[in-house]
């Protein structure tokens, strides 16, 4: 299992690289890549496993993280809702593309964060408010999704990890918390 010995932290020139495209029918060792990142996600947010491999919690995971430059992201976004405690998203995705997204920006209210990156670093994170994301799929089938808010930032966070872009480049460096009147702010 991964655990955080295996993920790079910034300054490892794998973090500014762009990942290459991973060959489509996906192999076995992407696809077990693949189950391995969202499996690291799950333990993550598990409150035994975290506490017993010392692992920071993560809702989102990218392969250059893994010192990996493939286009392979991992999501585990989980329910804010007791009723209803599925993810709200679970997926891995390859080769993910931003197809089209909104006008309308966003950001999260408490800044972003990253397995790769020890320390706080304070800012509104402007991204889009709503994308949509052509990727292939574990069973290597085409799939899109429109995704918003919350689960929007993440994905976009991801993608960034696969194009050498950390969340602390959107930041304004003069001026970290000044946005634009028309920027949603995510609580
Ligand atoms: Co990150």
């Amino acid at each position: 299992m991964l655990t955080m010995k295996d993920i790079i932290r910034e300054g490892n020139p794998t973090l500014r690289a762009v990942c290459d495209e991973v060959p489509v029918p996906l192999t076995a060792e992407d696809i077990q890549l693949g189950k391995d990142m969202l499996e690291f996600l799950h333990n993550s947010q598990d409150p035994e496993m975290a506490e017993k491999y010392e692992l920071r919690g993560g809702v989102g995971l990218a392969a250059p993280q893994l010192d990996i430059k493939k286009r392979i992201i991992a999501l585990l976004v989980p329910s804010n809702n007791p009723e209803k405690p599925e993810p709200i998203l679970e997926t891995v995705m390859y080769n993910p593309k931003i197809v089209s997204h909104s006008v309308q920006d966003a950001c999260l209210a408490d800044g972003e964060g990253c397995l790769s990156v020890d320390r706080e670093v304070p800012g509104y994170v402007v991204r889009h408010a709503r994308v949509t994301v052509a990727y292939t799929d574990m069973n290597g089938e085409t799939q899109k999704i429109r995704l918003k808010n919350y689960p929007a930032i993440v994905v976009q966070h991801e993608i960034d990890h696969l194009n050498g872009v950390m969340f602390y480049d959107h930041i304004n460096a003069k001026n970290p918390f000044s946005l634009d009147k028309d920027v949603l702010v995510l609580e």
